[in-house]
């Protein structure tokens, strides 16, 4: 029990940290840090509002960089390469970022500062974000200690950001900065519970998001992710000479480029229209069909192996019998692979929203976001399904390419909608490898790991 004067201070403290983390700032800046997989990421992000119109919150990403490893392995990214990659790399991409950050001159005199080299006065970040987890342990090391030192150096606090929860939050990060150059532009949004359904080369999962910290795995891959494997049968469609002028090995981007030379040539895809026609398919005019996964049961789970496997046997067959593939084969192949995938992730999508119906939950928004979303066939795909299936008034939203892939804005976004909650990392964090952003699951999701700090 506290006495006197001890007891107004402590109370005073308590009321004046809920006041700190309730009332909102006049500005935040973060500067973003994101190396859990082969991109080397970094951001400034900056919130602030206007004298005029306090309510009018401008967000403006005062900067967004990113080097790629090489990724000279056969089979993608090589793991030392990628690491080589940060190491190399991410003190030059914040030394070039610095200037960047908002002169100090322009800001309200107590606003804290940093000097660069050249003497130039530029205002102090008021946290860093960066990626925790989940990924390569070594990456995420190189950015994790990056900046706990740059925290220590400036004195402020760091965000470990979950990428995951980064790649679903993403959208909200598109519409603040939209309502930030229009204030007209409606709501932040999507506004919770939404769908996302987080497409990539290494994640494949459809997520129900209900809350910032509140997340439902409904359906993840059991094997391979869907980038993964669209790489794997470009890999084995594309024709010899074009997939030596590709300038990386993702040869999932330039499937679909063969497949559909112009998007109005996606019209003679055939979207199946029920659950029968997905499960019954005719062979075509060449006397083969691809099988799509899971074809036969309403599990809510994602499986893309068989699809290149499926390939792997038909491409060698045809070595066998000394038939090659002539290029209309090949294209179809090629639309097949895609159409096969899109109609998997379309179908368990569907299952689940018929699920959510069947409980009265009714989902207006569905997020489409990592790598495979910047595929301009999968967003004709999904709208075309969800029309045909009664899910006509669900909205697609499909954020901007270069938000979709790995990137630091998305995770300085993320930090600051966390920072703006109330949390914050403890310096002694450690990177986290498999981290699980399921907040019924066993281990507790976003916030079922250690090192977080709450004010
Ligand atoms: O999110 P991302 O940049 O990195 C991670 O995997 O975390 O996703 C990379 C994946 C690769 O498999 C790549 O082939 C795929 O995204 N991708 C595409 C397209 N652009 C990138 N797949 C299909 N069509 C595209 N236009
Ligand atoms: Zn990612």
């Amino acid at each position: 029990m506290l006495h006197g004067s001890r007891h107004w201070e402590a109370l005073y403290t308590s009321c004046r940290r809920a006041a700190s983390s309730l009332a909102p700032r006049r500005s935040l800046l973060t500067l973003a840090i994101e190396s859990s997989c082969d991109d080397t990421c970094v951001a400034i992000l900056s919130k602030c509002r206007t004298s005029s119109d306090p309510q009018h919150v401008k967000t403006r990403l005062l900067l967004n960089e990113k080097v790629t490893a090489k990724n000279t392995g056969k089979g993608g990214i090589l793991p030392t390469e990628a690491l080589e990659s940060h190491q190399a790399n991410l003190s030059k991409l914040l030394e070039n970022a610095l200037p960047s950050l908002p002169d100090a001159n322009d800001a309200l005199p107590h606003a804290k500062r940093i000097w660069l080299r050249d003497g130039a006065p530029k205002q102090k970040p008021d946290f860093i974000s960066v990626t925790r987890g989940p990924g390569m342990s070594a990456n995420l090391g190189v950015g994790l200690a990056t900046a706990k030192g740059l925290a220590t150096a400036w004195q402020i606090p760091i965000v470990g950001v979950h990428h995951m929860q980064a790649h679903a939050l993403t959208p909200r990060l598109v519409s603040a900065m939209a309502k930030g150059r229009d204030p007209e532009k409606g709501s932040l949004g999507p506004m919770f519970p939404f769908l996302t359904l987080l497409v990539s080369g290494g994640h494949t999962m459809l997520l129900y998001s209900k809350g910032l910290v509140d997340h439902k795995i409904l359906a993840t891959a059991t094997d391979t992710a869907v980038g993964d494997e669209l790489d794997k049968c470009g890999r084995l469609i594309l024709p010899q000479e074009l997939r030596q002028s590709t300038p990386d090995t993702a040869f999932g981007k330039y499937l679909s480029r063969y497949a559909f030379k112009d998007p109005e040539e996606f019209e003679s895809w055939d979207v199946p229209q029920t659950r029968i026609e997905e499960i019954n398919k005719p062979m075509n005019e060449f006397g083969w069909r691809l099988t799509t996964p899971m074809a036969q049961n309403r599990d809510l789970a994602f499986s893309f192996s068989g699809i290149a496997s499926q390939i792997k046997r038909m491409i060698l067959a045809r070595e066998k019998e000394n038939r090659p593939m002539e290029d209309r084969e090949r294209i179809l192949l090629a639309r097949s692979v895609m159409g096969t995938a899109f109609e998997h992730l379309g179908s368990r999508t569907i299952i689940a929203l018929e699920k959510l119906r069947a409980e009265g939950v009714e989902i207006p928004a569905l997020v489409v976001s990592g790598g495979v979303a910047a595929n301009d066939f999968l967003r004709y795909y999904l709208r075309r399904l969800l029309d045909a299936r009664s899910f006509e008034r669900m909205r697609l939203v499909f954020p901007p390419i270069e938000l979709c892939t790995d990137n630091a804005a998305m995770i300085g976004w993320a930090g600051m909608e966390m920072f703006e909650a109330g949390y914050t990392t403890d310096f002694g964090c450690a990177p986290v490898k498999k981290w699980t952003m399921d907040s019924q699951g066993p281990d507790g999701g976003i916030l079922g790991i250690g090192g977080w700090l709450t004010n």
